[in-house]
């Protein structure tokens, strides 16, 4: 069992597998970076399913591949088996912007993928292509349904904008119910890298378009899941994340990894250990103990306490995966 240094069991690996994008969002990465990681410096597949199989060994039992924009990578769907089949009862899942999700999710599906969270911020193309500055909608919708016609769990993610999609919140709601996905609402979060006019919307101001139309309950935080869930008098619940506040830090349960073997205990801080050297000449004990020491360092919370609002994130979330 993996412990940190504040008591919390962590079993949750997020894994981004790339940091290439092939949307430019304006929450996350408006303008090409100045220069991509080289593909050289990546991790292989082979280490780092090298690094899982410790990790699992260690007690990890949830894994999401993330990115940039993970389908990027080829081969994902081996790397998807290679995982599944050294264990088949994880919860492994994937996050994606759909793009290129059509013609691959049946792979996808067969290699041991269990979910997907999609990002959709908007079901009107032109503001599609606003926000994530491509004609995008139309590949992404064909994408989500691919996906649930072979069989994978969807959830959608949407962050929403003041003036630019706060006006479908319920038409997302509405998408997401009517095909039987859950659908969360991220805060929008600051970060040096984004447009900075954008504003989010609050999750206040979210739950109080969504009470416009229907009335709900609060269901509270399941399973150290950052989204506060809530009740739809039917039974359909919805969530939301607001990491403004960090009531789900006390019971973190996750660790990233970067595309080039960083291991980063808490997306708001910018302290990391690499496990590349490691394992890149096969010490997989050494990068066992790199990771205990993230462990034992994992901050108590994230910095955006609320006396001392609108901190911003120096690092990227294309880089972790958000
Ligand atoms: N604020 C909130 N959510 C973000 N994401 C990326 N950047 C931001 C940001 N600045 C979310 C997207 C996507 C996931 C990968 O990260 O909604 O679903
Ligand atoms: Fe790409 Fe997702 Fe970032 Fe948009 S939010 S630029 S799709 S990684």
């Amino acid at each position: 069992m993996l412990i940190d240094g504040h008591g919390r069991k962590v079993s949750y690996l997020r894994i981004s597998v790339t940091e290439r994008c092939n949307f430019r969002c304006q929450y996350c990465m408006p303008d090409k970076p100045f220069s991509w990681v080289p593909k050289e410096n990546l991790l292989s597949f082979e280490d780092l399913f090298l690094f899982i199989k410790a990790g699992i060994d260690e007690g990890i039992n949830k894994i999401r591949i993330t990115g940039g924009e993970p389908l990027l990578r080829a081969d994902l769907d081996k790397f998807i088996k290679m995982i599944s089949d050294y264990r088949a009862d994880l919860d492994l899942a994937l996050t994606t912007n759909a793009y290129l999700l059509k013609p691959i999710a049946k792979k996808l599906k067969d290699a041991g993928l269990k979910r997907l969270n999609v990002s959709l911020d908007t079901l009107k193309p032109a503001i599609a292509q606003k926000i994530a500055q491509k004609d995008i909608l139309k590949k992404v919708l064909e994408g989500i349904e691919e996906a649930l016609r072979v069989g994978l769990k969807v959830k959608l993610n949407s962050v929403p904008l003041k003036g630019i999609n706060d006006s479908e919140i319920i038409d997302l709601l509405e998408f997401a119910k009517s095909k039987n996905m859950n659908i969360r609402y991220i805060e929008y979060m600051e970060n040096k890298f984004a447009k900075d006019k954008l504003q989010g919307l609050s999750a206040q101001e979210v739950q109080d378009i969504i009470a416009t139309k229907y009335s709900f309950k609060s269901v509270g935080r399941v399973e150290s899941s950052p989204a506060h869930l809530f009740e739809l008098e039917d039974g359909y619940r919805f969530g939301i994340i607001d990491p403004h506040k960090h009531d789900f830090c006390e019971d973190c349960n996750r660790i990233r990894l970067t595309a080039e073997g960083m291991l980063i205990p808490c997306l708001y801080f910018d302290e990391a250990l690499s496990i590349k050297e490691s394992i890149q000449k096969g010490d997989v004990q050494g990068a066992v103990k790199v990771l205990k020491e993230v462990l034992a360092n994992k901050p108590e919370k994230n910095k955006w306490s609320s006396d001392d609002e609108n901190e911003t994130s120096q690092r990227a979330f294309y880089e972790t995966g958000g």
